[in-house]
């Protein structure tokens, strides 16, 4: 396939369509009538060499997530208080293994293999969300990641679904729906313990605490300091802009928290009449910055688990391809014999 060479991020040439190969040409004029009539971009059409590394930037990272993000939950899985939560925590965490395995499927149809994504992840060149680096302390954790986190990951993924690359919008559809199962799987874990004993209640308070802030900085940098927005919501990949989903995620928590009978950390949070936006407390975007430079509380320890899941791995993943390639074999020797009768 053809492909344009202009790099991400970077504004077309202005001759940019002079200096195209005619079929390149083509392409991007399908291409731009494609996302004039807010359809979708499939793997077999054409389509710029930034748009495709754009793609490729926000999945894989989106796919890191879902897979790193399985520790701090699976830290609880041995502690949870009781089979029933037990087997829930158990099937949330494997929900997100499966996430992460439709986003790397998303992502191999831009021409990016599983391996390279992966081994990028465990030599630590790749990002993942910021919120997977910290640590579950008390299982109101549990409570806090399903409302919160997972909460977060909602507001910020049902826009997704109608992203202008097919492969990635419904893949999101799958995702979103489970998504709202753990939501709702943590806020019960959280309403529980807020109407328990005081200690339970102050535990639900603490993980609340100490997870908004973390969960706020999921949506990314402020508008000013986003990159990557503008391009990103001129294709329809994103559909709304970071300080945007923000806001509306912290209404949705303000709502919310009252049935919890719990508060947020935040004497700043309102609704302006005149924006008609939900408005929250500063956050520290230097902590932000620190986690995504490595340094987060648990950065090191969630890299290295990864690796060493990554290595005991190693052989499933030569037993699969040895499998693989005896059945190619016999296929091939049968085809062979259907051939020559
Ligand atoms: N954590 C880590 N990195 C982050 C981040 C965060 N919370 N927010 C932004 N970044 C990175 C971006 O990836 C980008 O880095 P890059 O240019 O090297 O790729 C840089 O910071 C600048 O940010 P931008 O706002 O310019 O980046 P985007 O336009 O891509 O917006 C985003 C960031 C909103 C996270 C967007 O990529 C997105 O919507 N991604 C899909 C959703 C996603 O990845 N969610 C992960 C959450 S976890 C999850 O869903 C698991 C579930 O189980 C809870």
């Amino acid at each position: 396939m053809a492909r344009n060479v202009q790099p991400a991020g970077q504004p077309a040439p202005q001759n940019a369509m002079e200096a195209l190969t005619p079929e390149d040409a083509a392409g991007q004029e399908n291409f731009d009538r494609i996302i004039a009539k807010d359809s979708r971009v499939e793997p077999k059409d054409w389509m710029p060499e930034a748009y495709r590394r754009s793609l490729v930037r926000q999945i894989s990272q989106h796919a890191h997530s879902e897979i790193i993000g399985m520790q701090p939950e699976a830290n609880w899985i041995t502690r949870a208080p009781s089979l029933k939560r037990k087997s829930i925590l158990m099937a949330k965490v494997q929900d997100e293994a499966g996430h992460g395995l439709y986003l790397y499927s998303a992502a191999e149809t831009l021409g990016t293999t599983r391996d390279e994504m992966m081994d990028a992840l465990v030599a630590g060149k790749a990002r993942y969300s910021s919120i997977f680096n910290y640590p579950t302390v008390t299982w109101a954790d549990m409570g806090a990641i399903g409302w919160m986190v997972d909460g977060a990951a909602i507001c910020n993924q049902v826009p997704l679904c109608r992203a202008s690359y097919g492969p990635y919008g419904r893949a999101m559809v799958r995702v979103c729906k489970e998504e709202s199962f753990h939501q709702r799987q943590g806020f019960e874990i959280l309403l529980e313990l807020a109407n328990g004993t005081p200690a339970q209640r102050a535990m639900a308070q603490d993980a609340v605490n100490r997870w908004y802030a973390p969960s706020l900085m999921m949506f990314g940098p402020p508008d000013d300091d986003s990159p990557n927005s503008k391009q990103s919501m001129a294709w329809n990949i994103k559909r709304f802009s970071n300080d945007e989903l923000r806001s509306r995620f912290v209404g949705m928590l303000a709502e919310q928290v009252k049935v919890l009978g719990l508060t947020l950390p935040d004497d700043e949070i309102r609704f302006n009449e005149d924006t008609k936006k939900w408005e929250h407390g500063p956050l520290d975007w230097e902590e932000f910055k620190e986690v995504l430079a490595g340094r987060g509380p648990c950065n090191a320890q969630r890299l290295e688990r990864r690796r060493s899941a990554h290595a005991d791995g190693a052989w499933v993943r030569e037993a699969a391809a040895a499998y693989a390639a005896k059945q190619a074999a016999k296929q091939s020797s049968t085809n062979a014999q259907k051939a020559a009768a």
